[in-house]
């Protein structure tokens, strides 16, 4: 059962004879989060507030072909490639997600559905992309609920149901909906926060509507434990409501320093939310290690860069071996140097992706 009623607003069944068969398209991006969500509850609700910045370059674009299905039926009928080829294993998975969403959508077991979905990042650059993919299906799903049924949304309720719907789907995804920094949670900090979808954040310092995302492929290898088991680990970890507290008083913090510009105290946060993760991760009973040899290199290097050249820069990890730096466009060109001479030999194949703040979703 979905657990809210706010989008819970059934449609009508569709009169099937009526319907053409038609297809929408969406580019979706990917995100990375500055206060981690790391623990949920319930139907995808998180036990934390969170907040990431939108990314521009690694994004995800999923074309979903509709026409009413042959003959009535109960199963989902879908069809699924990826980069072109035929994934029966994430077919299933799709069929899992759109069965749980019925109550919202009963229109989607009347219809069959070719979902064709690629990645902007190379396939197995061990990038997350559940965020990118799930925004982008759950986009392309209300933008068919509108060629369907007509245009019910405004523009923030349109957002609001398909940051939900995409929550469904993974919970990091719900923020990708917005531009620029989105929040995710309930916070008494931020008006209208919901936990069950994301808010931007529009009160920040311009110095963060450029920030960099320089992305460091340290290991491709897919994770050996999934954030889905890692998630589900937080509820016996004896530091989980120490942490669910403590990353609440965080939020109040970060917002102030996004609208402030103070780097050194935005580094400080965002360093200790990733490494505070990884703790999460060793603390977890069974516990789990995803830091790799290079990506402690890495960090070392970056502090050791960062105490010699007072520059403004500082890493994140997601949930996987692989660092995210984050700097003021300002800094490109001496970053650049650095990164290329320190960082780039520690990744795998010398893979790594220049990526910003980005723009949001486009429906192409
Ligand atoms: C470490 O959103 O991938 O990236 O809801 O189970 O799909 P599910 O988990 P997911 O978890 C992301 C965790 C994180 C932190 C974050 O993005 O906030």
């Amino acid at each position: 059962m979905i657990d809210n009623s706010y989008y819970n607003n059934s449609k009508l069944l569709l009169e099937t004879s009526e319907v053409e068969a038609g297809n929408v398209a969406w580019r979706s991006p990917s995100n990375i989060a500055l206060i981690k969500y790391w623990g949920k509850h319930g139907h995808q609700l998180p036990r934390n507030p969170s907040i990431s910045l939108t990314l521009q370059n690694a994004f995800t674009e999923t074309l979903i072909e509709y026409a009413p299905k042959d003959q009535p039926s109960k199963e989902m009928e879908i069809e699924f490639l990826f980069h072109g080829e035929e994934k029966p294993l994430f077919a299933q998975k799709i069929k899992k997600y759109f069965t749980s969403i019925l109550p919202i959508f009963p229109f989607l077991s009347q219809l069959k559905f070719r979902i064709q979905s690629a990645n902007s990042f190379p396939h197995s650059s061990g990038i997350a992309s559940s965020a990118s993919a799930m925004s982008a299906l759950a986009l392309g799903l209300c933008s068919i609920e509108e060629i369907l049924f007509g245009q019910t949304l405004d523009d923030i309720d349109f957002d609001r149901k398909t940051s939900y719907l995409a929550r469904l789907g993974s919970g990091s995804a719900c923020r990708s909906i917005y531009p620029g920094i989105a929040s995710w949670g309930e916070s008494a900090f931020i008006e209208d926060s919901s936990d069950y979808y994301a808010t931007p954040i529009t009160n920040i310092h311009e110095l963060y509507s450029t920030f960099q995302d320089d992305i460091f492929i340290v290991s491709a290898k897919e994770k050996e434990v999934s954030s889905r088991a890692g998630h589900g680990l937080m509820e016996d970890n004896p530091y989980s409501k120490t942490r669910y507290a403590e990353a609440k008083k965080q939020m109040s913090k970060m917002l102030s320093v996004l609208k402030t510009g103070d780097l050194e105290s935005f580094g400080t946060m965002v360093e200790n939310e990733a490494l505070t993760l990884h703790a999460l991760m060793m603390s977890s009973n069974p516990s789990y290690l995803l830091l790799k040899p290079n990506t402690l290199e890495m960090i070392e290097r970056i502090r050791q860069y960062r105490k010699e050249t007072d520059h403004p820069l500082y890493f994140t990890l997601d949930a996987g071996p692989n660092l995210h730096l984050l700097y003021p466009q300002n800094i490109i060109h001496e970053v650049r140097v650095f990164t290329e001479e320190q960082l780039e030999p520690l990744c795998e194949d010398n893979l790594w992706i220049n990526d910003f703040v980005g723009e949001g979703p486009i429906q192409l």
